[in-house]
């Protein structure tokens, strides 16, 4: 079950600290509205006494001056605090991943271990609930912002800066993310999930993503594969374990085991993918696929077959 996108039901430590930080202003920002209005209405109705005595120097003073720096003085200190908590050194134990923002996706990076290649995915970050997780955040061209309200604050993703979050995952679920900086184009349509799972689960999807493509093809899904080789599809995505090996979009070596496609503009299902090869421009008007109105339906069926097939 995906959770609603929000910064106010939180999945996690880090997410409960701005949520606290959120009500607090919320909360202070009411009664300061209504204190406001109540002297309103008394300078109205309290007679000429009492407007003297709210127009005069040291009333001013205190509501103009002494009260608002006062108030934000203490919300700067609660806020440092919840900021130094967010910039203390990583964990030993935590899970290291690496999230490039690329118009209009994310490129998600597991990295190699001894024992293990590199497991590289897109527009999905599945974590062990429970275990710290510092995330790289890069650009590969302008300037993203990732955010997922429900775990975490929201930081920028610059070109040739390398920043950081950290999150830890306090109940299994489904979160939302988005890009949260314009970034041109199809900006609202860069979105991405979290899946925070049991600890096992999420080493058995692991290893999974570490492995090339091995599934045993039917023979439409087979002629899907010779189609996704020989009409370009290759040039921009690699399927480890085929001879596709481009780098421009994302890896889709799995990319049927993921929970939409198009960062998360379109549920993930064979019919999914034959529209996108054929309507993406239409689906996500300026992103960077070309669209391939050229193929037949038989064609964009196999395709789709096949690339759901990866999982
Ligand atoms: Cu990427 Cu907005």
């Amino acid at each position: 079950m995906e959770t609603q996108q929000s910064v106010l039901s939180p999945g996690g430590s880090d997410a409960e600290a701005i949520a606290t930080l959120s009500w607090i202003m919320f909360g202070g920002a009411t009664v300061i509205f209504l204190g406001l209005w109540a002297l309103a209405v008394y300078a109205h109705w309290g007679g000429e006494t009492v407007r003297r005595h709210l127009a005069s120097r040291e009333f001013i003073f205190v509501g103009g001056v002494v009260f608002p720096v006062v108030t934000l003085t203490a919300l700067l200190i609660y806020g440092l605090t919840l900021t130094g908590a967010r910039i203390a050194a990583t964990e030993a134990g935590a899970l290291r991943i690496e999230v490039t923002g690329e118009q209009w996706w994310w490129r998600v990076r597991y990295s190699a271990t001894v024992d293990a290649t590199e497991a590289v995915t897109a527009n999905e970050i599945r974590i062990p609930v429970g275990r710290q997780v510092e995330i790289k955040l890069s650009s590969a061209d302008v300037i993203h912002s990732f955010w997922v309200p429900n775990l975490a604050g929201k930081v920028d993703m610059i070109p040739g800066v390398v920043n950081r979050i950290r999150l830890r995952a306090a109940r299994t679920g489904i979160y939302r993310g988005q890009c949260a900086e314009y970034c041109g184009g199809p900006h609202a349509l860069m979105a991405f999930h979290v899946v925070a799972l049991e600890p096992s689960q999420f080493e058995e999807w692991l290893a999974r993503q570490r492995q090339p493509a091995t599934a045993q093809l039917t023979p439409v899904q087979k002629q899907g594969e010779s189609l996704f080789l020989s009409t370009g599809c290759n040039a921009c995505h690699a399927i480890r374990g085929t001879p596709a090996t481009g780098t421009i979009g994302p890896d889709l070596t799995h990319a049927g085991g993921r929970l939409s496609i198009a960062a998360a503009t379109l549920p993930n299902n064979a019919e999914s993918f034959s529209r996108w090869i054929r309507d993406n421009q239409h689906i996500k008007p300026n992103n960077r696929m070309p669209a391939f109105g050229i193929l037949a339906n038989d064609d964009l069926a196999a395709l789709g077959a096949y690339l759901e097939h990866l999982k």
